[in-house]
């Protein structure tokens, strides 16, 4: 692609995401990486096309080489490459059947047992055993999630991270060994595109990027010119109108409000706790 290629994609896709035209330097180095990243979107089907094991290794590698709080380092991943184990967590999630059918599946693990284990193994106190562990090592684990999709994606495949396994969190525990203070963040299907997917729009940079103060501004008034933007690009199918009715206008708040109007994961605190992270 040429500079000039780079910059349309660049602008034509924040358009689609942010309603906005966004000013874009020709000269700028690494156009072609912004290009991707802006367009990027998830792939949930696949063709059934193998990947090879070298090239997963070297994403996870990429992945791994995230920035990490402190040189801590509190992120792991599984490549779950057993079918059997596959099975069982494509068994557990009917709904969602791209974890089945993605040629390779991976889960990203926070990991905050390492640390305070080479306390031990230096005869050194740890007295950080509370609720900033869990979160530097649930941040890492993010961070090398969002660096696995860009690796992907810049390799041509496609992606889709996976948080409903955390509702079969102690079962996935089991299943992949994982130890006190190690627990999943989410799953990850990879595999090359069988879809050519479209740019999800986002909330407008007015609502997320702020200048030295956060200012929420007419949030109901953002969050409604929103939902009409999207709703004229890709429309939301109603969730469960069984039990919340018919809306008038079905927009993207109107999903999420719905969504979330459902206890989801209640009990992920207390997995959390009884993996042996303090939370105080
Ligand atoms: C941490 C995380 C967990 C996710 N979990 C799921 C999931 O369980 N099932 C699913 O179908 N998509 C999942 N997704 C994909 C999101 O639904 C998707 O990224 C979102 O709809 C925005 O679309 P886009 O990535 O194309 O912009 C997840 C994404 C992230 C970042």
């Amino acid at each position: 692609m040429t500079q000039n290629d780079s910059a349309k994609t660049i602008r034509n896709a924040l358009a689609v995401r942010f309603g906005e035209n966004i000013s874009i330097d020709e000269n700028l180095p690494g156009l072609d990486e912004l290009a991707r990243i802006a367009s990027r979107h998830v792939t949930r089907r696949y063709l059934a096309r193998e990947i090879d094991p070298a090239l997963l290794r070297l994403l996870c590698a990429c992945a791994l080489s995230a920035p990490t709080k402190s040189d801590l380092q509190q992120a792991d991943i599984i490549i779950v490459k057993d079918t059997d184990k596959r099975r069982v967590i494509a068994d557990l999630i009917p709904d969602q059947p791209f974890i089945r059918t993605a040629p390779a599946f991976l889960i990203f693990l926070a990991n905050g047992r390492r640390l305070p284990e080479i306390s031990k193994l230096r005869g050194k106190p740890f007295p950080n055993d509370h609720l900033d562990l869990f979160f530097n090592a649930s941040v890492d684990a993010a961070l090398a999630l969002a660096t696995f999709t860009r690796a992907a994606e810049a390799a041509g495949l496609g992606c889709c991270p996976i948080s409903v396994i955390r509702d079969h969190a102690a079962r996935i525990t089991d299943l992949l060994a994982l130890p006190p203070r190690v627990i999943p963040v989410a799953g990850m299907c990879v595999g090359w595109p069988a879809e050519a997917g479209h740019i999800s729009p986002r909330l407008p940079l007015e609502c997320t990027l702020h200048q030295d103060r956060y200012d929420e501004g007419d949030l109901a008034g953002r969050i409604d010119a929103y939902d009409r933007r999207r709703a004229a690009i890709h429309p939301h199918r109603p969730r469960d109108p069984a039990r919340w009715g018919m809306a008038q206008f079905y927009g993207w708040s109107e999903d999420k409000a719905r969504q979330y109007g459902v206890p989801q994961r209640a009990d992920f605190g207390a997995f959390v706790r009884a993996k042996g992270f303090c939370l105080d």
